[in-house]
Protein backbone atom coordinates (compact mmCIF):
# COMPACT_ATOMS: atom_id res chain seq x y z
CA UNK A 1 0.00 0.00 0.00
CA UNK A 2 1.50 3.36 -0.53
CA UNK A 3 1.22 6.80 1.12
CA UNK A 4 0.25 9.79 -0.40
CA UNK A 5 2.28 12.77 -0.02
CA UNK A 6 1.69 16.68 -0.74
CA UNK A 7 4.86 18.45 -0.81
CA UNK A 8 4.91 22.31 0.17
CA UNK A 9 7.52 24.07 -1.50
CA UNK A 10 8.13 24.09 -5.29
CA UNK A 11 11.90 25.60 -4.86
CA UNK A 12 14.86 23.45 -4.58
CA UNK A 13 14.25 22.14 -1.16
CA UNK A 14 10.78 20.99 -1.75
CA UNK A 15 12.13 19.20 -5.07
CA UNK A 16 15.28 17.12 -3.03
CA UNK A 17 12.29 16.31 -0.95
CA UNK A 18 10.79 14.56 -3.93
CA UNK A 19 14.15 13.29 -4.95
CA UNK A 20 14.34 11.89 -1.28
CA UNK A 21 10.73 10.11 -2.16
CA UNK A 22 12.18 8.60 -5.60
CA UNK A 23 15.16 6.95 -3.97
CA UNK A 24 13.05 5.24 -1.44
CA UNK A 25 10.50 4.60 -3.97
CA UNK A 26 13.90 2.57 -5.44
CA UNK A 27 14.30 0.40 -1.97
CA UNK A 28 10.96 -0.25 -1.14
CA UNK A 29 8.84 0.03 -3.95
CA UNK A 30 5.46 2.02 -4.29
CA UNK A 31 6.45 3.15 -0.52
CA UNK A 32 5.02 6.52 -1.25
CA UNK A 33 3.09 8.25 -4.26
CA UNK A 34 3.81 12.14 -4.51
CA UNK A 35 0.67 13.71 -5.86
CA UNK A 36 1.55 17.09 -5.86
CA UNK A 37 3.56 20.11 -4.83
CA UNK A 38 1.45 23.06 -3.40
CA UNK A 39 3.23 27.18 -3.53
CA UNK A 40 1.10 29.62 -2.75
CA UNK A 41 3.76 31.74 -5.13
CA UNK A 42 6.04 29.53 -7.21
CA UNK A 43 8.42 30.98 -9.23
CA UNK A 44 8.11 30.43 -13.22
CA UNK A 45 11.88 28.37 -13.24
CA UNK A 46 10.53 26.25 -10.03
CA UNK A 47 7.18 25.46 -12.12
CA UNK A 48 9.48 24.21 -15.14
CA UNK A 49 11.57 22.37 -13.05
CA UNK A 50 8.61 20.67 -11.05
CA UNK A 51 7.34 19.47 -14.90
CA UNK A 52 10.85 18.18 -15.79
CA UNK A 53 9.97 15.24 -12.41
CA UNK A 54 6.64 14.67 -13.63
CA UNK A 55 5.03 16.34 -10.82
CA UNK A 56 2.03 18.58 -10.99
CA UNK A 57 1.17 21.95 -9.14
CA UNK A 58 -1.90 21.46 -7.28
CA UNK A 59 -2.17 25.32 -6.26
CA UNK A 60 -1.70 27.27 -3.21
CA UNK A 61 -1.34 25.25 0.04
CA UNK A 62 -5.37 25.71 0.72
CA UNK A 63 -5.78 23.95 -2.23
CA UNK A 64 -3.85 21.00 -0.96
CA UNK A 65 -5.57 21.66 2.71
CA UNK A 66 -8.48 20.43 1.30
CA UNK A 67 -8.08 17.85 -0.93
CA UNK A 68 -6.49 14.36 -1.16
CA UNK A 69 -7.59 13.93 2.60
CA UNK A 70 -5.23 10.82 2.98
CA UNK A 71 -2.21 12.76 1.80
CA UNK A 72 0.35 13.64 4.20
CA UNK A 73 2.51 16.67 4.10
CA UNK A 74 5.91 17.27 3.53
CA UNK A 75 7.24 20.74 4.81
CA UNK A 76 10.37 21.15 1.48
CA UNK A 77 10.99 24.59 2.73
CA UNK A 78 14.67 25.33 4.17
CA UNK A 79 13.99 28.97 5.85
CA UNK A 80 13.02 27.27 9.80
CA UNK A 81 10.96 30.84 9.94
CA UNK A 82 8.83 29.85 6.84
CA UNK A 83 8.29 26.19 7.67
CA UNK A 84 6.98 26.70 11.04
CA UNK A 85 4.16 29.33 9.88
CA UNK A 86 3.49 26.14 6.71
CA UNK A 87 3.58 23.73 9.65
CA UNK A 88 1.01 25.66 11.67
CA UNK A 89 -1.21 26.22 8.48
CA UNK A 90 -1.43 22.73 7.91
CA UNK A 91 -1.86 21.36 11.95
CA UNK A 92 -4.44 23.70 12.18
CA UNK A 93 -6.10 21.82 8.89
CA UNK A 94 -5.89 18.60 11.29
CA UNK A 95 -3.35 17.14 8.61
CA UNK A 96 -0.39 15.11 9.24
CA UNK A 97 3.15 14.89 7.93
CA UNK A 98 5.49 12.38 7.04
CA UNK A 99 9.32 11.92 7.95
CA UNK A 100 11.46 11.11 4.79
CA UNK A 101 14.62 9.30 5.27
CA UNK A 102 16.92 8.84 2.45
CA UNK A 103 18.63 5.40 2.48
CA UNK A 104 21.93 6.66 1.77
CA UNK A 105 21.87 8.45 5.05
CA UNK A 106 23.89 6.74 7.51
CA UNK A 107 22.02 6.95 11.44
CA UNK A 108 24.02 6.11 14.63
CA UNK A 109 22.78 3.88 17.33
CA UNK A 110 20.16 5.35 19.94
CA UNK A 111 19.10 8.24 17.32
CA UNK A 112 15.80 9.58 17.29
CA UNK A 113 14.17 11.69 14.22
CA UNK A 114 10.90 13.70 14.81
CA UNK A 115 8.27 13.95 12.83
CA UNK A 116 8.20 15.58 9.30
CA UNK A 117 12.46 15.63 9.66
CA UNK A 118 13.55 15.44 5.84
CA UNK A 119 17.03 13.45 6.27
CA UNK A 120 19.23 13.94 2.77
CA UNK A 121 21.35 12.00 1.16
CA UNK A 122 24.91 11.62 1.98
CA UNK A 123 23.98 12.84 5.72
CA UNK A 124 25.76 11.01 8.67
CA UNK A 125 24.43 11.31 12.35
CA UNK A 126 26.41 9.85 14.70
CA UNK A 127 25.45 8.22 18.16
CA UNK A 128 22.69 9.07 20.67
CA UNK A 129 21.28 12.26 18.50
CA UNK A 130 17.59 13.60 18.93
CA UNK A 131 16.59 15.26 16.04
CA UNK A 132 12.81 16.85 16.92
CA UNK A 133 10.48 17.71 14.76
CA UNK A 134 10.31 19.38 11.30
CA UNK A 135 14.23 19.37 11.06
CA UNK A 136 16.02 19.49 7.87
CA UNK A 137 19.21 17.79 7.47
CA UNK A 138 20.15 18.33 3.81
CA UNK A 139 22.26 16.55 1.96
CA UNK A 140 26.23 15.39 2.94
CA UNK A 141 26.28 17.11 6.29
CA UNK A 142 27.33 15.50 9.66
CA UNK A 143 25.95 15.25 13.03
CA UNK A 144 28.27 14.65 15.78
CA UNK A 145 27.41 12.31 18.83
CA UNK A 146 25.08 12.83 21.92
CA UNK A 147 24.12 16.57 19.25
CA UNK A 148 20.42 18.06 19.94
CA UNK A 149 18.63 19.75 17.02
CA UNK A 150 15.23 21.35 18.21
CA UNK A 151 12.58 21.45 16.23
CA UNK A 152 12.34 23.35 12.78
CA UNK A 153 16.38 23.48 12.58
CA UNK A 154 17.76 23.25 9.47
CA UNK A 155 21.29 22.42 8.62
CA UNK A 156 22.59 22.69 5.07
CA UNK A 157 24.83 20.89 2.89
CA UNK A 158 28.11 20.09 4.24
CA UNK A 159 27.74 21.68 7.06
CA UNK A 160 29.42 19.99 10.74
CA UNK A 161 27.47 20.08 13.63
CA UNK A 162 29.87 18.19 16.11
CA UNK A 163 29.46 15.93 19.44
CA UNK A 164 27.07 17.52 22.16
CA UNK A 165 26.07 20.74 20.61
CA UNK A 166 22.77 21.82 21.35
CA UNK A 167 20.58 23.59 18.27
CA UNK A 168 18.03 25.67 19.67
CA UNK A 169 14.62 25.77 17.90
CA UNK A 170 13.99 27.24 14.47
CA UNK A 171 18.04 28.42 14.11
CA UNK A 172 19.91 27.72 10.64
CA UNK A 173 23.40 26.44 10.10
CA UNK A 174 24.86 27.65 6.65
CA UNK A 175 26.34 25.46 4.40
CA UNK A 176 30.11 23.49 4.91
CA UNK A 177 29.57 25.57 8.48
CA UNK A 178 31.39 23.92 11.46
CA UNK A 179 29.59 24.40 14.98
CA UNK A 180 32.75 22.83 17.87
CA UNK A 181 31.81 20.54 20.34
CA UNK A 182 29.90 21.25 23.37
CA UNK A 183 28.44 24.49 22.33
CA UNK A 184 24.43 25.95 22.06
CA UNK A 185 23.07 27.55 18.99
CA UNK A 186 20.65 29.64 19.90
CA UNK A 187 16.79 30.00 19.38
CA UNK A 188 16.33 31.70 15.55
CA UNK A 189 19.76 31.95 15.39
CA UNK A 190 21.47 31.86 11.90
CA UNK A 191 25.36 30.74 11.84
CA UNK A 192 26.64 32.20 8.12
CA UNK A 193 27.80 29.86 5.43
CA UNK A 194 31.49 28.42 6.01
CA UNK A 195 31.56 29.88 9.49
CA UNK A 196 33.58 28.16 12.24
CA UNK A 197 31.71 28.63 15.51
CA UNK A 198 33.83 28.50 18.49
CA UNK A 199 31.69 29.94 21.07
CA UNK A 200 28.14 29.72 22.33
CA UNK A 201 25.42 31.95 20.34
CA UNK A 202 23.20 33.88 22.05
CA UNK A 203 19.24 33.24 20.45
CA UNK A 204 18.40 35.15 17.43
CA UNK A 205 21.62 36.11 16.28
CA UNK A 206 23.66 35.90 12.97
CA UNK A 207 27.41 34.90 12.90
CA UNK A 208 29.66 34.59 10.73
CA UNK A 209 33.26 33.82 9.79
CA UNK A 210 36.30 32.51 11.06
CA UNK A 211 35.89 31.96 14.35
CA UNK A 212 32.22 33.11 13.65
CA UNK A 213 31.25 36.66 15.54
C1 LIG B 1 25.89 35.17 6.92
C2 LIG B 1 24.65 35.53 6.14
C3 LIG B 1 23.40 35.05 6.90
C4 LIG B 1 24.63 37.04 6.02
O1 LIG B 1 23.55 37.43 5.27
P1 LIG B 1 23.24 39.01 5.13
O2 LIG B 1 22.96 39.58 6.48
O3 LIG B 1 22.19 39.18 4.08
O4 LIG B 1 24.63 39.60 4.70
P2 LIG B 1 25.07 40.36 3.37
O5 LIG B 1 24.97 39.46 2.18
O6 LIG B 1 24.35 41.67 3.34
O7 LIG B 1 26.61 40.59 3.66
C5 LIG B 1 27.04 41.40 4.75
C6 LIG B 1 28.53 41.26 4.86
O8 LIG B 1 28.85 39.95 5.35
C7 LIG B 1 29.72 39.28 4.39
N1 LIG B 1 29.29 37.89 4.39
C8 LIG B 1 28.12 37.41 3.94
N2 LIG B 1 28.06 36.09 4.15
C9 LIG B 1 29.23 35.74 4.73
C10 LIG B 1 29.74 34.50 5.17
N3 LIG B 1 29.03 33.37 5.07
N4 LIG B 1 30.96 34.47 5.72
C11 LIG B 1 31.69 35.63 5.83
N5 LIG B 1 31.24 36.84 5.43
C12 LIG B 1 30.02 36.88 4.88
C13 LIG B 1 29.50 40.01 3.08
O9 LIG B 1 30.61 39.90 2.23
C14 LIG B 1 29.28 41.42 3.56
O10 LIG B 1 30.54 41.96 3.88
P3 LIG B 1 30.83 43.54 3.80
O11 LIG B 1 29.91 44.20 4.78
O12 LIG B 1 32.27 43.64 4.19
O13 LIG B 1 30.53 43.92 2.39
C15 LIG B 1 24.61 34.87 4.74
O14 LIG B 1 25.49 35.48 3.82
C16 LIG B 1 24.90 33.39 4.77
O15 LIG B 1 26.05 32.93 4.80
N6 LIG B 1 23.80 32.60 4.75
C17 LIG B 1 23.85 31.19 4.69
C18 LIG B 1 23.60 30.73 3.25
C19 LIG B 1 23.59 29.24 3.14
O16 LIG B 1 24.44 28.54 3.65
N7 LIG B 1 22.55 28.73 2.50
C20 LIG B 1 22.38 27.32 2.30
C21 LIG B 1 22.23 27.08 0.83
S1 LIG B 1 21.93 25.42 0.45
Amino acid sequence: MTTELIVVGAGGAGREAIDIVTALNKAHPSCFTVVGVVDDGPRAAHLERLERLGVPHLGALKVGLTSFPAARFVVGVADPAVRHRLYAQISAASRSFTTLIHPDAALGSDVTIGDGALIAAGVRISTGVRIDEQVHVAAGALIGHDTHLSGFTTVSPGAIVSGEVTVGPGAFVGAGAVVLQNLRVGMGSVVGAAACVVGDVAASTTVKGVPAR
